[in-house]
């Protein structure tokens, strides 16, 4: 299927080119900036993204020269636009003051690029260096009102770039310039809806599953549970789904997915009900990475145990999405975030099995309209984020049976009361922690000394920042109210508000 490469220079904008470009109905993915044409298979079109460096410093990051020679169309963005200008002969030089935010651009070239468009329009700039000779067989298309080089353009070999980011919400034609891009210049069509898809995904996986198992582990979240339901389209009976209760799900959650999973999505099941284990595992253990370390080894031992068990598996299929690609560093990119995640690493190798990503280029919401497709319940597909490692990291200090017990029944008053409240789907994530600190208060006529519990109401977009949500005081007061009188060993409600950054969203 033909997609348009992009290119990435370090710009934060990267992917959102890729999921413009996506959401024009074209297939985009993105690569290391210094990626070689040899590399590059089925493209239409290369974007070459904004970065924060300087093309004229030593050591910048630059295309390879082959890109040049491939005969596609090429869209230079910001830092792209100023790297294919002074590779192929122009110059590039610093601006006197740095140009920031929003500006008005003039076509001044009847251009493929702004067809059908109007000849000026605002657009959002960000850039220290700026063209000042365009390379041999350029000609400037577009210029700000300042007079400054705003776009250049070889129709000829379709080469083309942009001082403006086109990819942003503050560049209101910006879809316009991308759709023109896409288009009219690379003559693409449109190949990416959640529907093709899905029957593309099947169709291939079909031809790659030839014989032999596929095993996944499965927790009731959407990712997993939607690749489930896509093996299980295409090769049916040989997909065993391995579902591990580890003790620290919230409560009832095992039975509500084992129904899903089961009765409602046809899948083939095993379910192992570990929670003792890990119970014992996490044994005096306190602090949260540890915590972590201790559940992924044992997610990793039982899984393994159970996976043996199961005559002649080939694949194992995990619900990675292209974030995580991007960020685990795979493909030459530079990892940015350090996460200690839950997964079933160091299993591949050591039972020789095939790793199957069916969503490894997709993004969150485009994998939650894959599972809309496919007729995943709304329970699945809207369930507020949970960590890998549970109610683990929301039991802070000390694990016991008892002490998950009564962050369970706590966290379940939450969950209904947001619920009851019509907030759930407002929010991004509620939930409750248990303290490790007794506080004294007074039931009845007696005084009691027992546990805190914090409630955690969040809003956020990916999880990566977050603000407290002004809850109503009346669903405050019947969260505080019902947990204290209905949880035994609670004797006092706090309200966590702390914004992310500097503090996170889990405690832990
Ligand atoms: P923090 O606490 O870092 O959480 O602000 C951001 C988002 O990530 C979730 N989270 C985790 N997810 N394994 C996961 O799979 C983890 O160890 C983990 N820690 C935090 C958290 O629930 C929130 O949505």
């Amino acid at each position: 299927m033909s997609h348009i490469a992009v290119l990435d220079f370090g710009s934060q904008y990267t992917l959102l080119i890729v999921r413009r470009i996506r959401e024009l109905g074209v297939e985009s993915r993105v690569y290391p900036g210094s990626v070689g044409a040899d590399e590059l298979e089925d493209v239409g079109g290369v974007v070459l993204s904004g970065g924060p460096g300087s093309v004229y410093e030593e050591g910048a990051l630059l295309p390879d020269r082959s890109v040049f020679d491939m005969g596609v169309p090429i869209l230079g963005i910001c830092y792209g636009m100023q790297a294919m200008a002074q590779m192929l002969g122009g110059r590039v030089e610093a601006v006197g003051e740095k140009e920031f935010g929003d500006t008005e651009f003039d076509v001044v070239y009847e251009s493929k690029l702004f067809l059908d468009m109007p000849s000026e329009f605002r657009v959002w700039m960000s850039h220290g260096d700026e063209v000042v000779e365009v390379p041999p067989g350029f000609v400037v298309s577009g210029i700000t009102k300042a007079g400054k080089v705003a776009a250049i353009e070889d129709a000829s070999r379709r080469f083309y770039g942009l001082q403006f980011h086109p990819e942003v919400v503050h560049t209101p034609r910006g879809m316009d310039v991308l759709s023109n891009f896409v288009f009219r210049i690379c003559r693409l069509k449109e190949n990416w809806s959640m529907r093709d898809f899905v029957e593309e995904k099947i169709k291939e996986l079909r031809e790659t599953l030839v014989d032999g198992r596929v095993v996944c582990g499965i927790s009731g979240g959407v990712d997993s549970a939607t690749a489930a339901v896509l093996v299980n389209r295409a090769v049916g009976g040989r997909l065993i789904s391995i579902f591990v209760n580890n003790g620290l799900l919230r409560k009832g959650e095992e039975k509500d997915v084992l129904r899903i999973l089961r009765d409602e999505l046809g899948l083939n099941v095993v379910y192992v009900d570990a929670s003792l284990r890990f119970l014992q595992a996490l044994s005096g253990v306190v602090d949260p990475e540890e915590k972590r370390r201790v559940i992924g080894r044992e997610f990793i031992k039982v899984f393994e145990e159970v996976a043996s068990e199961i005559k002649d598996v080939k694949y194992l299929l995990q619900g990675t999405l292209y974030p995580d690609v991007i960020e685990s560093g795979a493909g030459g990119f530079k990892a940015h975030r350090i996460k200690s995640h839950h997964n079933v690493g160091g299993l591949p190798e050591k039972m020789k099995l095939q790793v199957i990503e069916p969503f490894r280029y997709l993004f969150k919401d485009e994998v939650r309209k894959v599972a809309v497709e496919l007729g995943v319940p709304d329970f699945v597909i809207n369930r507020h984020p949970f960590p890998g490692p549970g109610l683990a990291v929301r039991v802070v200090g000390e694990i016991t049976a008892r002490r998950l017990e009564i962050l369970k029944e706590a966290d379940k008053i939450v969950e209904d009361e947001i619920r009851r409240a019509g907030l759930y789907d407002k929010v991004w994530q509620a939930f409750a922690v248990l303290l490790p600190v007794k506080t004294v208060g007074v039931k009845g006529d007696r005084r009691s000394y027992e546990n805190a519990v914090v409630l955690r109401v969040v809003d956020s977009k990916d999880g990566m920042t977050a603000d407290w949500v002004r809850l109503p005081y009346e669903v405050l007061e019947r969260m505080s109210n019902r947990i204290i009188n209905e949880v035994k060993g609670v004797n006092r409600v706090v309200y966590d508000v702390s914004t992310k950054p500097p503090s996170t969203i889990e405690w832990e």
